[in-house]
């Protein structure tokens, strides 16, 4: 499974990649505010210094809600770096804009998905990744968790290409689980990745190990 980081904090991304696992990187308009970036110029500026951190897939969202400007803004992202990916929310006008930048082998990542249908839609449209939000569904007693199940069977049933890219999650049991259904690709915040390195008895085993090996030197 491809670990993603869902953030836009240049500390955070530079960390996981010097950790040696991440394979892309995740970002929103609310992620990009979180770190006080605002402004179109910025916002571009910030995607290519993400580039330059990451080598893998970077997640570019576009703002536009009509098919001519999500076209027209993510001509422009994609032109930024090769990197880049499109970023389209889940709704009609995003789905038409899906198949055209397939069409244009221009890599796109439908957002805000929340059933198995949208991402039937989004699979058909040509996505390189769907992003169902299982964290989001967990908050409003859902089980996020069971939706990323039942679009692996969905696109295992017709050999989509397109990725599951398990978005919104929090911790890192979302992570294991997502690695036990076969999700192609998690997105969480650095803590969802480091929590992974945690186990008390690995810390307790490696300063007995250490303690043991002293006494000899001793
Ligand atoms: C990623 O593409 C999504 O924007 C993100 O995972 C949403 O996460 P949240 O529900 O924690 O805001």
């Amino acid at each position: 499974m491809k670990f993603f980081i869902d953030t836009a904090n240049l500390g955070e991304i530079k960390e996981a990649q010097e950790l040696g696992v991440l394979d892309g990187v995740t970002t929103n308009p609310s992620l990009m505010a979180k770190e006080g970036i605002t402004g179109e110029k910025n916002i571009i500026n910030h995607y290519k210094a993400i580039c330059e951190i990451v080598d893998g897939d970077v997640s570019a969202e576009v703002i536009a809600t009509d098919f001519d400007g999500m076209i027209m803004e993510g001509e422009a992202l994609a032109a930024l770096h090769p990197q880049i990916v499109v970023k389209l929310p889940m709704i009609a006008e995003g789905i038409k804009a899906c198949k055209y930048f397939s069409g244009k082998g221009i890599k796109t990542n439908v957002t805000l998905v929340f059933s198995s249908g949208q991402a039937l839609l989004a699979a058909k449209a040509g996505a390189a990744y769907v992003s169902p939000f299982l964290g989001r569904l967990d908050d409003v007693s859902t089980d996020g968790l069971h939706l990323i199940s039942e679009i692996k069977q969905v696109f295992d049933n017709y050999s989509f290409e397109t990725q599951i890219l398990s978005a919104s999650v929090r911790h890192t049991m979302h992570v294991v689980n997502c690695a036990k259904i076969g999700s192609d690709v998690m997105t969480g915040p650095l803590s969802s990745i480091k929590g992974l390195l945690k186990h008390p008895l690995t810390d307790n085993g490696l300063a007995q190990f250490l303690a043991d090996y002293n006494k000899g030197n001793n």
